[in-house]
């Protein structure tokens, strides 16, 4: 084990499995405490414990759905008495939804901007004065590689468009508050195996193409680990033959039948 990070505090949300479980380990194996975030309690708990026992740190589980304001307020405020201060948030809770969009539930659009956006950028604003005071701090955000995709993947149009509005609020921030010695870095994962991915129809239909959640570890750790004066401010971790490399606008197209 590694003790860069020792005596640091990371908050991860959506943490108690896939790439959060890996990211709230990695911070874990460089020696900080982590407040694990994620709406069901048991799995969050046990995951909780299974880093705690093998990485010899302290964690803190707290159920948060982090749709909710009220919640965020809880996390950041149990956070603090537990640890004293909050030195790393990682952003990474997020749902999927894949539909053409004139097929696509109207109640799956509030449901997608309050996870994918809302939920990243209003607990980065319940961090962000504590980290100016303290005149540093990191904030790792788990956008998407289906943002370097132009058009966007079909059937994915919603949630990209929100992860492209998030990537570009990210680029703003950063420019907002690196005077103050704030880090603020995107992670662009293309398509990795979790069960997230598990759920989405043709993406995933060959499972050789996936990716684990090593590369995105490595980032993190890369990410956690640069001198104090170096931001990487975005990093793409694509898997060679991410499925969202394919033509996403067929050179045929259909045209209806008048
Ligand atoms: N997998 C990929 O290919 C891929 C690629 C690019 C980007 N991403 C992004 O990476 C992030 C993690 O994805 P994943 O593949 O690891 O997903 P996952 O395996 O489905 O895990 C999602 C995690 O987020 C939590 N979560 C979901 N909604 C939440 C909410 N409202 N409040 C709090 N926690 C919530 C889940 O726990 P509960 O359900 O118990 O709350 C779980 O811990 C997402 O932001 C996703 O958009 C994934």
């Amino acid at each position: 084990m590694s003790t860069e990070l020792k005596g640091k505090t990371a908050i991860v949300t959506g943490a108690s499995k896939g790439i959060g479980k890996a990211l709230a380990e990695t911070v874990a194996s460089l020696g900080a405490n982590v407040t694990m975030a994620a709406r069901t309690e048991g799995p969050l708990k046990e995951t909780a414990e299974e880093i705690s026992k093998k990485y010899k740190v302290e964690v803190l589980p707290i159920a948060c759905d982090v749709t909710k304001l009220e919640d965020l307020e809880n996390l950041v405020n149990k956070t603090k008495i537990k640890f004293g201060k909050i030195d790393i948030l990682i952003n990474n809770a997020g749902v999927s939804s894949q539909y053409p969009f004139h097929e696509q539930p109207i109640e799956d659009f509030e449901r997608l901007a309050h996870t994918n956006y809302l939920g990243y950028v209003r607990l980065i604003r319940l961090v962000i004065n504590d980290m100016i005071k303290a005149k540093s701090g990191a904030i790792i955000n788990m956008v998407s590689g289906s943002t370097l995709c132009d058009p966007l993947p079909r059937n994915f149009i919603v949630y990209s468009s929100l992860k492209v509005g998030l990537r570009a609020f990210l680029k703003g921030l950063f420019w907002e508050v690196r005077d103050h010695g704030i880090k603020i870095t995107s992670l662009l994962p293309g398509v990795t195996d979790t069960d997230l991915t598990g759920k989405l129809k043709e993406v995933t239909a060959d499972a050789s193409r996936l990716m684990t959640t090593e590369a995105i570890e490595n980032a993190l750790r890369f990410a956690l680990t640069v001198p104090a004066n170096v931001c990487p401010l975005e990093i793409a971790i694509i898997n060679q033959q991410t499925p969202w490399t394919k033509p996403v606008i067929p050179f045929k197209q259909e045209h209806p039948k008048k």
